[in-house]
C-alpha cells in the first residue's frame, strides 16, 4: 500500500474518527436522501466496513483547526466479482456548517489522486438526483455523466434517479497489476 498524500487538514481515517463520520452520515441520512438508508447507521457496522476496506482503499478525512472531523470521503468496491478489482465507488460527505466553502472539491481530489496512486482506473459515484452540489463537485472534478437509473429508490415519500459519474483515472492497460 502506498503512503497516503498528505495535505494540511486531511488524513487518513482512523478507528477514532468514526463516531464523527458516524454523525455526519446519520445527519445525511435522517434529513436527505443523498444517502438511500432509511434508518441510522451503527458504529459497529461502520467500524466493520472501516476494518474491512481502509486498507485496500482510501479513507480520509477533513480535519478543522481544533483537530474536529468536517467531513470524510471514501472509497470501496465496486462489486466484488474479480472483473471489478480496478473500479473503485467513491463518496465524499461534509457536516452541513463546512458546505459550499471548498473543502469538498479538495477533500475528493486527495482521496482521487490517492486511488490513481494505488493503480485504480475508474472511480464511479452514485447520485440520488436532484443533487446540486454533488453534480457539480463531480462534474469539476472531471467526471462525466455514464448514465441516470430512473426512480431507483423511494425515500422521504417520492421517487429518485440515480445519476452514475465515472472517472477514468489513468491509461488503460491490457495487463494492469492489482491496485495496492
Ligand atoms: C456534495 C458536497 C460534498 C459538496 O462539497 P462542498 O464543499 O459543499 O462543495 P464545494 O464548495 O467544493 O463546491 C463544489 C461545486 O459545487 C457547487 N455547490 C456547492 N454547494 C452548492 C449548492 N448548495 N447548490 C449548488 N451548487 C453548489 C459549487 O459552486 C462548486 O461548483 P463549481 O466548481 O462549478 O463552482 C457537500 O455539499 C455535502 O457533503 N453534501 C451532503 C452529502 C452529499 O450529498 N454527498 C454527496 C453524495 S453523492
Amino acid at each position: 500500500m502506498s503512503a497516503p498524500s498528505a495535505r494540511p487538514g486531511t488524513r487518513p481515517c482512523r478507528l477514532a474518527d468514526l463516531p464523527a463520520v458516524l454523525a455526519i452520515t446519520n445527519a445525511v441520512i435522517l434529513g436527505h436522501h443523498a444517502n438511500f438508508h432509511t434508518e441510522p447507521r451503527q458504529l459497529a457496522e461502520l467500524e466493520a466496513e472501516w476494518q474491512a476496506d481502509h486498507g485496500a482503499y482510501p479513507w480520509l478525512v477533513a480535519l478543522g483547526p481544533g483537530g474536529e472531523v468536517l467531513g470524510f470521503a471514501k472509497a470501496g468496491a465496486y462489486k466484488p466479482r474479480r472483473a471489478y478489482l480496478w473500479t473503485a465507488e467513491v463518496t465524499v460527505y461534509l457536516g452541513a456548517a463546512s458546505r459550499g466553502q471548498g473543502l469538498g472539491t479538495r477533500l475528493y481530489a486527495e482521496l482521487l489522486a490517492e486511488l490513481a496512486a494505488r493503480g485504480f482506473h475508474l472511480a464511479l459515484a452514485g447520485i440520488a438526483l436532484p443533487n446540486e452540489a454533488s453534480e457539480a463537485l463531480h462534474r469539476r472534478l472531471g467526471f462525466h455523466l455514464a448514465g441516470v437509473l430512473p426512480e431507483v429508490g423511494h425515500k422521504h415519500g417520492r421517487w429518485h434517479d440515480v445519476a452514475q459519474y465515472a472517472l477514468r483515472l489513468g491509461e488503460a492497460h491490457d495487463s494492469p497489476g492489482p491496485p495496492g
